[in-house]
Order: C-alpha cells, then sequence, then structure tokens
C-alpha cells in the first residue's frame, strides 16, 4: 500500500471513529477533508479561542446585488465545528434584500434577530410554505428542500441561522443553471427559457 492510501484510510478512520473516542475534534484544515470532515487536532495545542467564534460581532454593508451579506460559521470558518453534526450563519438584508432560492444537504432553523422578513420553502410538490416573520419568530426549512428569504420590512434585517451539519453547502438554484459551466443551450433545453432569457440571466451572472 503506497503512504498516500495508508494516510487516507488513517484520516477516515479518525473522521469516522471521533465521535465516540474523543469529546471533540477541532478540524486540522492542513490536511484534506473526508467525507465524515476533517482529521482532529491534537489536543494539546487547543485552548478555549478554537471553541469560539467571533465572526458574527458588527454591522454589515451590503453591496451586492440580492441586498445581502451573508457570514458563514460552517467548519472551514469555525472548525471546532468539525464532526459535530452543527452549523450556524449570520443573514443580513438591506431594505429590499433577498437570499435567493438555495437548499443545503442539512436541516435549517431560523430566528429573526432584526426587521421583518419572508421566509419560505418550496416541497417536492411544488407546495409553498411561507410566511412573514417578525423578530424572534423561528422557523425551519426541511434538509435538501428548496427555500429563500426576503426583506419586506422599511428597515435592514437580520437573522441567524443553525444547520445540523458542520458542512451543510449551500446550492443556490439561479448560480447553478446560469453562474456555472453548462452550456447555455443545454441550460436553454432544461428550462425550458428561450435563448434570450438564458443569455439575460448569463450576463447578470457573468457567464456571457
Ligand atoms: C459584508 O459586510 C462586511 C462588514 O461591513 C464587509 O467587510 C463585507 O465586504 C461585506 N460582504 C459583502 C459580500 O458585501
Ligand atoms: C400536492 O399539491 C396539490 C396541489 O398542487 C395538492 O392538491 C396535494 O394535496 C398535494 N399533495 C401532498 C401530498 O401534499
Amino acid at each position: 500500500m503506497n503512504n498516500l492510501l495508508v494516510f487516507f484510510t488513517f484520516s477516515l478512520l479518525v473522521c469516522l471513529s471521533h465521535a465516540i473516542e474523543v469529546d471533540f475534534c477541532v478540524a486540522d484544515r492542513s490536511l484534506p477533508r473526508g467525507s465524515q470532515g476533517y482529521a482532529c487536532r491534537d489536543p494539546a495545542t487547543l485552548t478555549t479561542d478554537d471553541f469560539v467564534y467571533t465572526g458574527f460581532r458588527g454591522g454589515r454593508t451590503i453591496t451586492n446585488v440580492p441586498g445581502n451579506n451573508v457570514t458563514l460559521a460552517f467548519v472551514d470558518q469555525f472548525p471546532a465545528l468539525n464532526g459535530l453534526g452543527i452549523s450556524m450563519a449570520r443573514l443580513d438584508f438591506g431594505v429590499g434584500g433577498v437570499i435567493p432560492v438555495h437548499s443545503h444537504r442539512r436541516s435549517e432553523v431560523i430566528i429573526v434577530s432584526r426587521g421583518s422578513i419572508i421566509a419560505g420553502f418550496i416541497d417536492t410538490n411544488n407546495t409553498a410554505y411561507y410566511r412573514r416573520l417578525e423578530v424572534e419568530d423561528v422557523m425551519i426549512f426541511p434538509q435538501a428542500i428548496l427555500h429563500f428569504q426576503v426583506n419586506v420590512g422599511t428597515t435592514p434585517a437580520t437573522a441567524f441561522v443553525s444547520l445540523n451539519g458542520a458542512n451543510p453547502s449551500i446550492q443556490f438554484t439561479m448560480n447553478s443553471l446560469f453562474g456555472g459551466n453548462l452550456p447555455a443551450d443545454i441550460t436553454q433545453q432544461i428550462t425550458l427559457l428561450s435563448n434570450a432569457e438564458v443569455m439575460r440571466m448569463k450576463r447578470a451572472f457573468g457567464t456571457a
């Protein structure tokens, strides 16, 4: 067996077993990520600061077209989450700002801390569940289901979310269709849009 294979096998075993063999497994991001997460840092090198994330502090500026500013606390930003099946994000919205329709591998719970948003999801039967949420309201988005948020208030809005995975991923539907490497003719065929509509969207995402 070559050394690389030994190394990957070892990393995988470390990742698979840490949930029951150790109290925590702060990610060693200098090593490759496995399907179960990262290998653990040596506990002797850890301090309390490794278990604290301060990235949610302060105000946010909103400059992008959707009018949002998303701050992730997934395992890549907060390595202490590795293997614990949990993560967070802070969502900030300008007036009229949105988080466009997207999905994650994992389920999500949201709590609004400022302003007023419409939050919703669309199930696999194409039924939409959506309503206006006020400060301190909580809603869930089931795993892998398309969902979205829209600031419908007259002030900026902020919400915090938690997901039951350390690396839950974010797939924005529109970016996948129009902002990636899918050729325009295939996009057109699989969306039933016109060429002009596809090209308008690809220009908006900088891919045409
Ligand atoms: C989000 O807000 C922070 C703090 O103002 C800023 O540094 C960052 O560039 C903003 N990100 C986006 C995508 O606008
Ligand atoms: C699916 O949606 C239709 C309406 O579009 C509704 O009549 C039906 O009850 C829904 N089925 C389920 C299982 O939710």
